[in-house]
């Protein structure tokens, strides 16, 4: 049985001087989870939001927040945002630390841990950990900024994870995701689609949300 397609909503492309709005706005639209983009300036060349604005998020909707830590140190940082009340945290393999206390530390918070690969990390990186993974993370653009060009490798890669994982853990792809490459997308195994300026810069969110929805659902050969 096909894993139901989930959509979330990445807010780094909303407004972000009125967030709790976006939030809401993304969850009368119809998403799944929330997807939430924690940039340190370290290992990105950006910065976004942390604790305490996720801390504040948390009371705006019930819908799961998804904590993707574009980090240098996610060992200070994934325990805490489950805390700060994330279902799941994502950290980067490419973050140059051990990770296996650290998705360890993320279960013991109460949230499910994942791991994240940026173009160019083969799936093959996450095998030390499958054991500690409750699902995978695969960015179809380098991480750091929303509004880029979806890059098409990231299917093969999904594929990669698949095997590695095993049929039921969630996928979850990142990164300049539309109605255009949904269904390559949902083909090659991805679960969790997630998307930023698809939704937050169409003119209508709902409308937006559903034909993502229908062409994943249309490339698995559902309605
Ligand atoms: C990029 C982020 C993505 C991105 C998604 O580093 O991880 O979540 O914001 O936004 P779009 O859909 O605009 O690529
Ligand atoms: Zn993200």
């Amino acid at each position: 049985m096909t894993a139901k397609i989930q959509i979330a909503a990445s807010i780094l492309n909303a407004d972000l001087g009125a967030l709790r709005e976006a939030v809401q706005r993304a969850e009368a639209a119809g998403v799944d989870r929330i997807h939430l983009d924690i940039m340190d300036g370290r290992f990105v060349p950006n910065i976004t939001f942390g604790l305490a604005t996720v801390a504040s998020l948390r009371s705006a909707t019930t819908l799961p927040f998804d904590a993707h830590l574009m980090v240098a140190e996610p060992s200070y940082w994934a325990a805490r945002f489950a805390a700060a009340g994330c279902e799941t945290v994502a950290i980067h393999v490419e973050a140059p630390e051990a990770h296996a206390a650290t998705l360890q530390a993320i279960r013991s918070a109460g949230a499910e841990a994942g791991l994240a690969i940026d173009p160019g990390t083969p799936a093959s990186a996450l095998e030390p950990y499958v054991a500690q993974l409750d699902f995978g993370l695969v960015m179809s653009v380098k991480s750091g900024f929303g509004g880029q060009l979806y890059q098409p490798e990231a299917a093969a890669r999904c594929g990669e994870l698949r095997k590695l994982l095993g049929p039921a853990a969630p996928i979850h792809l990142d990164g300049g995701v539309k109605v255009q490459v949904a269904g390559d997308a949902a083909r090659a195994g991805a679960t969790v689609l997630i998307a930023g300026t698809a939704l937050f810069g169409a003119p209508s969110m709902e409308e937006a949300v559903r034909e993502l929805r229908a062409a994943a659902a249309a490339a698995l050969g559902g309605s």
